[in-house]
């Protein structure tokens, strides 16, 4: 057992993932976008928490990440952040929020800090960005990076399959990370990449490298929380470890509650006043 569980309850914060890295202990990391859901998933002993723009799928009911506003990031953003004790909190920058200038981008994430109370931030994309990257990070402002599948890109890619198979995207993967690294970011997510090219990356950063859908050589692992305890139906890519089936508990859970109220059993003596 590592982190909360063995009684480590200090603050996970970005120097001691570098630290994690350096010592070769593998970083835990799990989205969540409200305050009960953050509440359990750090007392689990996550080290990083991810509000991520999968908000705008898994809790919005969107096709992609796209329509998420900065306003309802900022919402969720709050909400996990009351929840959490000891891991680092990192809110996505919504689409659209970082893209068009970088005094646009860093007034956007200063926004972000002030109301949430995060400690970092995550945002897409390498050499395209990079002058937002700088400028956020000039502000005080802890960045995380994110590469190989974008899904704020998904309408440029066209689809979900994996990213940087051929050598030239590869080649620009691994020269952005570098960039990222160079700019001062303090982790980058690789998502859906072959996992030899996350290996060379992570090999290559000396800043930790966490994956999704990018293989077991790399410094972390990080799921969507809902995917990962199997409330979410009808998505399985191969990355997808699922540790419950919370789908078929709730449904079982919520039919029974159906069934109660319907033959006047629920609520019984002792659940009156
Ligand atoms: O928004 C998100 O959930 C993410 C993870 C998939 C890394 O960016």
């Amino acid at each position: 057992m590592s982190g909360y569980l063995s009684g480590d309850t200090r603050k996970v914060t970005t120097h001691r993932l570098v630290e994690m890295k350096q010592r070769g202990e593998k970083i835990s990391m799990l989205t969540a976008y409200d305050y009960t859901t953050a509440q359990i998933v750090d007392g689990a002993g996550v080290d990083v928490i991810l509000v991520g723009d999968s908000a705008s799928n898994v809790m919005a009911g969107n096709v992609t990440t796209l329509p998420i506003t900065l306003d309802q990031m900022i919402y969720h953003g709050k909400s996990v952040v009351r929840g959490v004790k000891r891991a680092l909190v990192v809110v996505d920058l919504p689409f659209g929020t970082y893209q068009t200038s970088a005094y646009e981008a860093v007034t956007n994430a200063i926004q972000v800090m002030k109301i949430t109370h995060a400690d970092a931030l995550k945002l897409e994309g390498g050499e395209e960005v990079i002058d937002a990257v700088k400028k956020i990070i000039a502000a005080g402002i802890p960045i995380m990076g994110h590469l190989g599948l974008m899904p704020q890109s998904i309408n440029k890619y066209g689809t979900y399959t994996v990213r940087a198979k051929g050598e030239e995207e590869a080649e620009k993967l691994v020269r952005d990370a570098h960039l990222l690294e160079e700019a001062g970011c303090f982790a980058i997510v690789l998502e859906k990449i072959p996992a030899v090219l996350a290996q060379r990356v992570a090999r290559e950063l000396t800043i930790p490298v966490i994956g999704i859908g990018a293989g077991g050589y790399v410094d972390g692992q990080v799921l969507v929380v809902s995917d990962m305890l199997g409330m979410t139906h009808g998505f399985s890519p191969r990355f997808l470890r699922r540790y419950a089936d919370l789908h078929t508990v709730m449904t079982g859970a919520i039919g029974q509650y159906v069934e109660d109220v319907k033959k006047g059993d629920f609520p019984n003596e002792n659940e009156q006043y």
